[in-house]
Formats: C-alpha cells, sequence, structure tokens
C-alpha cells in the first residue's frame, strides 16, 4: 500500500484560507532557497525509507500507527502559523480548540466537570497526575500493578514520593488480594489503575479497586494512555465493561490521543475531576500572560511551551470522528479488537502454538510451542525474525513466569523470564489482513 499522497491536494486550498486571514498585513519578502530545501527534502525522504512500514496491516507489532491524514493535514496547517498553546497570548485559536477538544474527552469518560489539557504524551500526562497525588496526599505512596508501564516507578523516583508494585493476575491485571494486603500495612495516597496494560493489554479490575477505596480512602488515577479509546467500543467482554465504565468515578485520568486517537507523536491528555486542583499548578511567569485575564493553559500544565499543532490536530480528528460509542471511529477501534480475538482463537485452535491470557483489548500475545522457557524464547526470537523477512512485523515481549505458567502446565519453566510475539492490531486494516497475517504466520513454522 502506497503512501497517502491524495490528501495532499487538500492543503492548498486551505493554506489559502488561513493566509487570507493575514491578508492586510504588508507583504514580507519570502527569501527561500527553494532548490535547496527540495535536495535536504529529498535526502530526508531517502533516509526515513529505512523504517519498518508503521503504517501497513503487516505491521502487526508495536503500538505504532500513522496519525489520520485529517489530523496531519491539521498540523501541517497550523504549522505556517507555529501557535504556543502555553497562553493566549501564544495560541489563541489554538488554545480554545485545545479547550474544545479535552472537554469533549472529558465528556468521553461522562465527566461532568474537569481541568485538563494535553501535554507532550502519556509519561509526562501520568506525571502531573502523581505530582498532583503527591500534593494531595503528602507522605503517602503510590501504588501500581507490576504490569503498569514502567514510567511510574520512575515518575515516583523523580517527584520522591514511595511507589509500591501490586503483583498482578494471571490476566496480567492487578491482584486484589495484593492490594489489599499492601493497603493494611501501607500508607497509600493514589491507587494507579491501568486501563490496558502496555505487555499485555490488561484492564485492571477498576470496581473493586473503587469498592477498596470506600475503605481505605485512596485516589484513584487511571492510566487510560493505551486503552481509554475502548471506552467507545461495543466489543468488549463484560468484566472489561465495567470496569471502562466506572472511569467516571476516578479522580485523575490519562488518555494519549497520540496511541489510538489517531494523531502525529506529542499527543497526550491528562484530566482531574476535580477543577480546583489547578490551585497547586499556582506559579508567576512575568513574561506570558498579557492577551487576556481568561485562563492560559500555561496556568494549569507543568510544561511552559506546547505545540498547539497538537491541539489544531486533534480538534480537526475530533470533527471528523466524533467520539461517539458505535460511531466511525468507535467502529475503528472495535474492528482492531476483532481482528485480535480472531487471532488469539486461530493460534489457541493450533497445536504449534501456545497462547496465555486471552486479549481484553487489541494486544496479544503467543509463543510458538516448546518444552522448555528457554526453548519457547529462542523459538519465539526465531519467529520474530523470519516474519520479518516475509514482512510481518511482530514485537517481543519477556513476560514474567507467574503470568504464564496456569496457561502452559506441561511446559519447564527453566528460566523466569520467557520472550514471547506481541502483536498490537490497532488498524482497523488488520481485521480485512488476518488471512494474509496468518497465512505468513502459517508459513514461518516452528521448524527447529
Ligand atoms: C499504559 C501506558 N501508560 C503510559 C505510557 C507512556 O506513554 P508515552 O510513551 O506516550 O510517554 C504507555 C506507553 O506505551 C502506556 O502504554
Amino acid at each position: 500500500m502506497p503512501l497517502d499522497t491524495d490528501s495532499l491536494s487538500l492543503l492548498p486550498e486551505a493554506l489559502n484560507r488561513l493566509n487570507a486571514a493575514f491578508a492586510h498585513l504588508p507583504d514580507e519578502p519570502q527569501d527561500q532557497d527553494l532548490e535547496g530545501i527540495k535536495k535536504v527534502l529529498n535526502t530526508v525522504a531517502e533516509r526515513m525509507g529505512d523504517n519498518y512500514p508503521y503504517q501497513h496491516p503487516l505491521y502487526a507489532g508495536q503500538m505504532l500507527k500513522p496519525p489520520h491524514p485529517v489530523a496531519r493535514l491539521a498540523y501541517a496547517l497550523s504549522m505556517w502559523i507555529n501557535p504556543n498553546n502555553h497562553a493566549l497570548d501564544g495560541g489563541r485559536a489554538s488554545s480554545a480548540m485545545e479547550k474544545e477538544a479535552v472537554g469533549k474527552i472529558a465528556a468521553m469518560f461522562g465527566w461532568p466537570r474537569h481541568l485538563g489539557h494535553l501535554c507532550g504524551g502519556g509519561t509526562l500526562a501520568n506525571m502531573e497526575a502523581l505530582w498532583v497525588a503527591g500534593r494531595l496526599r503528602p507522605g503517602t505512596c503510590i501504588a501500581a500493578s507490576s504490569q503498569a508501564h514502567y514510567t511510574h516507578a520512575r515518575i515516583s523516583e523523580v517527584l520522591q514520593l514511595d511507589f509500591v508494585a501490586v503483583p498482578a493476575d494471571s490476566r496480567g491485571r492487578m491482584d486484589m488480594e495484593a492490594l489489599e494486603a499492601i493497603l493494611e500495612r501501607q500508607t497509600v495516597g493514589t491507587v494507579v489503575a491501568t486501563m490496558g496494560s502496555t505487555g499485555l493489554g490488561a484492564v485492571d479490575p477498576l470496581p473493586e479497586i473503587l469498592r477498596l477505596q470506600e475503605r481505605y480512602g485512596f485516589r484513584v488515577h487511571a492510566d487510560s494512555a493505551y486503552g481509554g479509546y475502548f471506552t467507545l467500543v461495543d466489543n468488549l467482554q463484560s468484566d472489561v465493561r465495567q470496569a471502562f465504565d466506572c472511569l467516571d468515578r476516578t479522580d485523575s485520568l490519562v488518555i494519549d490521543p497520540h496511541k489510538h486517537g489517531l494523531q502525529p507523536y506529542g499527543c497526550g491528555c491528562v484530566l482531574f475531576q476535580d477543577p480546583s486542583v489547578g490551585a497547586i499548578y499556582k506559579h508567576d511567569s512575568p513574561y506570558t500572560y498579557f492577551s487576556s485575564d481568561e485562563l492560559h493553559l500555561g496556568e494549569i500544565s507543568l510544561e511552559c511551551s506546547r505545540a498547539g499543532a497538537s491541539a489544531v490536530a486533534l480538534w480537526a480528528t475530533m470533527e471528523h470522528f466524533p467520539l461517539d460509542r458505535g460511531g466511525a471511529f468507535a467502529r475503528g477501534l472495535a474492528r482492531g479488537r476483532e481482528a485480535t480475538v480472531q487471532l488469539y482463537e486461530r493460534l489457541h485452535a493450533d497445536p504449534r502454538f501456545l497462547t496465555a491470557v486471552k486479549p481484553e483489548l487489541d494486544i496479544l500475545i503467543w509463543a510458538p510451542n516448546g518444552n522448555t522457557a528457554s526453548e519457547i524464547s529462542s523459538r519465539s526470537q526465531l519467529f520474530f525474525e523470519r516474519a520479518a523477512r516475509e514482512e510481518l512485523h511482530l514485537a517481543l515481549v519477556g513476560l514474567p513466569r507467574e503470568l504464564l505458567e496456569s496457561y502452559w502446565p506441561d511446559v519447564e519453566f527453566d528460566q523466569d523470564s520467557v520472550t514471547c510475539l506481541r502483536s498490537c492490531l490497532m488498524k482497523p486494516e488488520h481485521l480485512d489482513w488476518l488471512d494474509r497475517i496468518w497465512a505468513i504466520m502459517d508459513r514461518v513454522g516452528i521448524e527447529d
């Protein structure tokens, strides 16, 4: 599938419209070395060819996909202005678009009120949430599952907050008995519920976490950086659906439009249910806030300069694909999930492969069959390399023995970690390509 160039034809008209807004200004001579730019650009194109084909359905590895053309074009268009959403002084229109887009994301989770903004990505968004959590609960610790994103422990270290990892159950979700034992012996100020873990796509049991909250009074932060948009789809298993339906009861939440929201990188989002946490962000910038008394986004975010273009791209995408349950955007997500479930079923039924946890979202892990953990690990590595030679690009993940042994009773665990294959089938087209993906997997086989 060639890269899309058709959509580029839409850019000149939009650019002319944008130009019209500034037509009253005196002309500024454009002194550009077009030949020089062209030469560099062609070199860039050649260098960028050295990439895995993230945009293609045969890329079925990491959590990667290109932005939708509407996001790409809106981002490009706003580059002629390059707004900075720190302050209204630097990005008036794009700040308004950010507030509208973030408001719609909050509404998607059923939040009647919120304070929130876009930021660089999931790590930064989680950092803001944990920073606020630490300010509100000084001297307490952060608890997240051992399958939570690795950055939670590191962020806690940066913020000098104590961190405790809660063991995971055989589905890779936070183990509730283990959490309760920790709550009994430690003062936990905030529990991070991962709504779709990076390794397995496992969704922590939020309803049960909230039940424990009633007894122990901690804050709940949802890391739905990867999984958040799945709240819109109609093909989740029932306990996962129930977990997503509780997201209106969390204190803070993170979602990454640059993962499942069709955006270019550099677009995370953090939301707080209680707008009064904005007071924690108070600072005195002597430079920026001159144009209005209205709230500037820099007054409620940790970062200073931020790409207004990210807000423009997100706003445009949400105009094109409203965040409706059952709408076109939701159907696209549901198709990726359906592809994941179908691939799991094919692998599960085939004795050449080992499966483990049933996928809860659109991440799937499996391995070629083998007698021992080390044999399975080396076969996974081999399978990964052979598939790549056939242009099927997968990913590898190291999983602890505890997550696998209940599914693999016949395997001898001669090592504590097993290398498995991992696929994130996050493009709607993955469903149409499933037979072709399977044909390659079938060919690659697992001969010794
Ligand atoms: C659940 C989860 N949280 C946080 C992150 C970190 O997000 P980012 O890579 O945008 O910083 C990721 C990244 O994959 C993730 O899956």
